[in-house]
């Protein structure tokens, strides 16, 4: 395919034959726990040992530190150059991200690479400083999800070629983005062999979520219950039937999700001295994955200092704060958040989160929580100046308002809020606000500014000028 060739000339030497990635690594999952390691010739979550998690390990990784820090950062900017289709979003981090997935079997669907955008004047003034909102609704679905979604489908892509498989079945529980995410991914491969089945909290997702994985032709239970009983569900079935498990419990998701760390280094040329990333946490699976990849950074000497980090829930599901604030860690149960997505009381990646942190980021981490109406109206004030965040992108810039007053953040620092989807999944709480129509358990009351209606006029041009109180010319 001529329009696929690369011209490795026009590049510096140092970087031509790394371009095209070669290295395969030695992957292999391995547990958090009782650091057994098994083979990836199989789909597994949980350690069958012990039970705890997993995480993606390259027994070779240290071979990547024979090329310096300087050129691995040239390697993955040039990279940004060439038109090759499997480079093109997450996997432009290859060696770092999953190299051992062939690039034929890398499936891309347009993800990654998502704009930082600078919070306006009137924005940074209310939040108290300036920052950045790195925009995950720009995906292909509409969330960071999409990240995980394209290692992990590639992952089944390259596992189907593999071991000749010739029938599998792809299941996530979900608040409604990552089964958009799976059913997007799914849909792409060969229907013959994939089924892509997705489990919901009946009257828990959004109605746009609610579409997103129907219009991909997933077959889609609505269950009683919250997010967590969804969860438990899979999980069952993860472990009695032969089921591929899509959710962040599955390690190869993160592996996709990482990449959210290394563009916002790259994005920044790299210098992540006085970084403050801000996370919105659910399920805690984002945040692990944003923390490993900057310390994946960290090891090969790309970046020279790991950022800060601060996660923000809702007061009516904050598991993650209350155990920052308390020590302790208790599962709790979660009421009606804005932040739907992220309305989790016990979330899986846990026990991920807490090694990471007590490991490196133990002074860098810090939680923050929110009452609904902060994290609405983080959105609403946000989506009037310039951006299109969600709700959790809202309790993002919420958070960070609260940090900077805390004293969390100073306002000399470099700051990147992550909105993990886009505002038009989220406009049915929108719509509630500026109907002043929420339940009571959100404890939300519309403030009159925030407010934006319609209004009906006569279909004539006098009408609408005289609405507008237009000047003739
Ligand atoms: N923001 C959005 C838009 C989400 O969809 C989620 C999680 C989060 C934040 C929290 O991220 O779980 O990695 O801590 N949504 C999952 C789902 C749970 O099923 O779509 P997390």
């Amino acid at each position: 395919m001529k329009h696929t060739e690369v011209n490795f000339e026009q590049f510096p030497r140092h970087v031509r034959e790394h371009l095209v990635p070669t290295y395969e690594g030695d992957v292999v999952y391995e547990c958090i726990g009782c650091a057994a390691t098994y083979h990836l010739n199989q789909f597994l979550y949980t350690c069958p040992a012990c039970k705890s998690l997993l995480r993606l390990h390259d027994r070779k990784f240290d071979e990547l530190k024979k090329i310096d820090g300087a050129t691995w950062r040239d390697i993955f900017d040039y990279r940004l150059m060439l038109r090759l289709e499997p480079l093109k979003g997450i996997f432009l981090f290859k060696e770092i991200l999953f190299p051992s997935i062939p690039l034929q079997d890398i499936i891309y669907l347009g993800e990654g690479h998502t704009p930082l955008v600078r919070s306006n004047a009137a924005l940074s003034g209310l939040v108290g400083m300036e920052f950045f909102v790195k925009n995950d609704g720009l995906n292909p679905s509409a969330s960071f999800k999409d990240r995980g979604m394209a290692s992990a489908i590639s992952f089944i892509n390259y596992s189907i070629r593999k071991r000749n498989i010739k029938e599998l079945l792809g299941i996530c529980a979900s608040t409604g983005d990552t089964s958009a995410a799976a059913a997007l991914y799914l849909s792409y491969l060969d229907k013959n062999i994939v089924r892509s089945v997705v489990l919901l909290p009946k009257g828990k997702v959004t109605p746009q979520q609610l579409a997103q994985p129907l219009g991909s032709g997933a077959t889609v239970i609505e269950v009683p219950g919250v997010f967590d009983d969804c969860m438990r569900i899979v999980e069952q079935l993860a472990e009695r039937y032969q089921v591929c498990l899509l959710n962040s419990k599955n390690p190869i998701r993160i592996m996709g999700q990482k990449s959210y760390a290394f563009e916002v280094a790259q994005q920044l040329g790299y210098d992540t001295k006085d970084l403050t990333v801000v996370v919105p946490v659910g399920n805690a699976g984002n945040v692990t994955a944003i923390m490993e990849g900057f310390l994946d950074l960290y090891r090969l000497s790309i970046i020279a200092h790991l950022p800060q980090i601060v996660a923000v829930q809702s007061r009516h599901a904050n598991p993650v704060a209350a155990w920052r604030a308390s020590g302790r860690y208790e599962p709790m149960t979660v009421q009606s958040s804005v932040a739907q997505a992220a309305m989790i009381g016990d979330p899986v990646s846990f026990p991920k989160v807490k090694k990471l942190v007590e490991e490196y980021f133990n002074q860098q981490f810090f939680a923050v929580d929110l009452s609904e109406q902060e994290v609405i109206e983080g959105m609403l004030e946000a989506n009037r100046r310039g951006h299109v965040v969600c709700t959790q992108g809202g309790e993002s810039i919420a958070g960070l308002a609260k940090a900077v007053k805390l004293g969390i953040v100073a306002k000399d620092r470099t700051v990147v809020v992550d909105s993990t989807s886009h505002q038009l999944k989220f406009s049915n709480f929108q719509q509630m606000y500026f109907e002043n129509s929420f339940p009571a358990e959100y404890q939300i009351t519309a403030k009159p500014e925030l407010v934006n209606k319609p209004v009906q006029l006569e279909a004539s041009a006098d009408a609408i000028a005289g609405y507008l109180k237009l000047k003739e010319k």
